[in-house]
């Protein structure tokens, strides 16, 4: 498939004016997308589990008007957000020729995310699915309703790129893989698409509980963070990695080896930051709580023979991942060591979703 699959189809309505609105979650990476080039094309393979509690709900207003240029406000919890502004209009000019009803409208984006603002976890994947499901709906009543589901959500995450690389993996779940890969069929870089493959029954509503260990802002943004894979001297080496990876986890996924598993992905986690720590400018997002966590759930791992395990985003937070069947025994571990390192004892107990809902 090629950017011209993405043009836009017949419109045969133009409504003067109506709402729609889409619930669009988060995901976490269990390969990582850390690298890419022009167009929010990524460098490597990568596969995530979509989530289910940390998500963004999104509601746009829309207005035929007269004229040419954009125009639209942004609120966040009600309240005009004129920070998110100028993202939004250089997504917007990322997909006019995709959508061209963007300049025939005027738009009122409502958002607010079920996470808090100050948590240090990122909305951008969580708003921006959410957006371009929006933009999809609209795209849809335009074509009298004619598009197949799976070109609205092919569509929709290839949108959703513009706006935010990892945002293309939130649209459906519970798996999700982005960038073409040799061994997945079907595979691209436009977009996301569900894992095709068989997925053992251990994997079955994957629990993540997202500890809060510093909810400052991060002081490298994730668009500087890919820029500094450009000249990075391990660059070629990660990205080569990252997708031996992948090939790892096709094997693992199907027959459910939960060592195997821990192993790639706290191996991920590590070696994002490790790319962080050795670009030019150095930096470092870990916080000495997240290593305390990292520390613990290793301890424990080896006092139980448990299967919990850690990923890491752009930031100091933990992800905690484990079975489903080991809910009761994990959350109580959290409970007592691994909650006195987070941020007011702050976590978020989520799992393993379907993806995005239409409200
Ligand atoms: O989607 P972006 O540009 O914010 O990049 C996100 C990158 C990571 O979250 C660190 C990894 C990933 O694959 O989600």
């Amino acid at each position: 498939m090629s950017e011209t699959n993405f043009l836009p189809g017949t419109y045969t309505h133009q409504p003067q004016n109506g709402s729609v609105s889409w619930r669009s979650p988060s995901n976490i990476a269990l390969v990582k997308y850390w690298g890419k080039h022009v167009d929010q094309l990524p460098k490597n393979t990568s596969v995530s589990f979509t989530l289910s509690n940390c998500f963004s709900e999104t509601t746009m207003q829309y207005r035929k008007k007269d004229g040419a240029g954009y125009d639209f406000e942004v609120y966040l919890d009600e309240k005009r957000e004129e920070g998110f502004e100028p993202k939004i209009g250089q997504f917007f000019d990322r997909i006019k020729n995709y959508l061209p009803f963007l300049e025939q409208y005027a738009f009122r984006i409502d958002t607010s995310n079920s996470f808090p603002h100050s948590s240090g976890i990122a909305s951008s994947a969580s708003g921006m699915s959410a957006l371009a499901l929006c933009l999809m709906s609209l795209e849809r009543e335009f074509m009298g309703g004619e598009l197949s589901e799976e070109k609205f959500k092919n569509k929709a995450s290839f949108l959703a790129r513009l706006g935010s690389g990892s945002a293309c993996r939130s649209i459906d779940g519970p798996l999700i893989v982005w960038g073409e890969h040799p061994d997945i069929e079907g595979s691209s870089d436009l977009f996301g698409i569900e894992y095709p493959f068989d997925v053992h029954p251990n994997f079955s509503n994957y629990r993540d509980t997202i500890l809060l260990v510093d909810k400052g802002e991060k002081q490298v943004s994730s668009t500087v963070g890919h820029g500094l894979m450009k000249n990075h001297p391990y660059a070629a080496v990660r990205f080569e990695q990252a997708n031996k990876n992948i090939t790892r986890l096709i094997d693992v996924f199907r027959n459910g080896n939960l060592d195997a598993f821990i192993e790639i992905v706290e191996s991920e986690a590590l070696q994002l930051h490790a790319m962080m720590m050795t670009s030019l400018p150095y930096f470092i997002l870990m916080k000495p709580n997240t290593l305390e966590v990292i520390d613990r759930i290793w301890q424990f791992r080896n006092d139980t023979g448990s299967k919990v395990c850690f990923t890491l985003d752009a930031g100091a937070n933990v992800h905690v991942l484990y079975p489903d069947s080991e809910k009761e025994v994990v959350t109580s571990f959290i409970g007592s060591e691994l909650t006195q390192f987070c941020k007011n004892g702050s976590f978020i107990d989520d799992k393993a979703g379907t993806g995005a809902q239409s409200l």
